[in-house]
């Protein structure tokens, strides 16, 4: 497939984890994909890996709680590729604060929401008079099980900065469709990645992680390959018509008529 033949792509903090893959994916279909992150070390690691495949993936160090430096990488971008086609807003996580809510203080509140609400609005601020501009775009929120149906083991402030995330992905398809923007959100369950492996480790019993798996219909836990086929589809030119809304991607864990 080369659906994103001439286009770019965005992808934030994604040296490693879901946004590596997502990364890749476009990049295998064809998008000239910068990446962002701020470990240097696992930027070096997807240079390398991109250098060995030939893929057009600039690797580039920002800080994303930095909103002068994303600015400015934007812009960068920009200089360099003429247009942003496609953004994927994949900064995001629990970044390890308490599960349970009376446990967790207004400091893990604010560093939460800090990198899945904020940094998110911020590159979409910068990255959208540029689509404007082209009168084409596509942006992907990463969004979360925990924000529509609460989390097993993220806590409230994750999962409430991921509801923020899908009312901003609203008003943003509704305020930018004119222009050729659509805006949605993908709302994985668990996805299984080393931090992910590592968090279910320490937060749930060997038995309680069996109950999870006998509740998820198609008997598994999330891939990486499945989000990056989702955002694929949501950041292609096919997906013209699908504006605001939020798909799910848990294998049917949780689901809503
Ligand atoms: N993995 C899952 O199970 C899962 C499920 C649902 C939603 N999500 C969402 O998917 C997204 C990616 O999740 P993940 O599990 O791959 O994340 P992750 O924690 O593995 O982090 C991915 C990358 O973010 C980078 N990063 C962290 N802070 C940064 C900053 N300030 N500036 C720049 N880069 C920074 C890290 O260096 C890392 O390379 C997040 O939004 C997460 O909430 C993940």
């Amino acid at each position: 497939m080369n659906r994103f033949k001439n286009q770019t792509a965005l992808v934030t903090a994604a040296a490693s984890g879901v946004g590596r893959g997502v990364a890749l994916r476009l990049a295998l279909e064809g998008a000239k994909v910068t990446v962002w992150d701020r470990d240097t070390a696992k930027l070096d690691d997807l240079s390398g890996e991109v250098a060995a495949a030939g893929l057009p993936v600039t690797a580039e160090v920002v800080d994303m709680t930095d909103g002068d430096a994303v600015v400015d990488a934007v812009a960068r971008m920009a200089d360099r590729n003429g247009r942003i086609d496609v953004l994927v807003n994949n900064i995001g996580g629990s970044l390890h604060t308490p599960f349970h809510f009376l446990e967790q203080s207004d400091e893990d509140w604010a560093r939460v929401m800090d990198v899945n609400v904020s940094a998110c609005v911020r590159t979409t601020r910068a990255v959208l008079p540029h689509m404007i501009e082209a009168g084409y775009g596509r942006i992907i929120n990463m969004g979360s099980k925990a924000g529509r149906f609460g989390s097993l083991f993220a806590g409230a402030n994750y999962s409430a900065s991921k509801g923020a995330m899908q009312a901003f992905t609203l008003q943003i398809a509704q305020e930018f469709g004119p222009h050729g923007i659509t805006c949605n959100t993908l709302c994985p369950g668990a996805i299984i990645t080393e931090r992910v492996e590592r968090l279910l480790a320490e937060r749930q019993s060997a038995e309680e992680r069996a109950r999870v798996l006998e509740s998820i219909p198609v008997r598994r836990h999330g891939r990486v390959e499945d989000v990056a086929a989702a955002i694929a589809y949501l950041a292609s030119e096919e997906a013209g018509f699908v504006n605001g809304a939020s798909l799910d991607l848990n294998g049917g864990q949780a689901m809503v008529i």
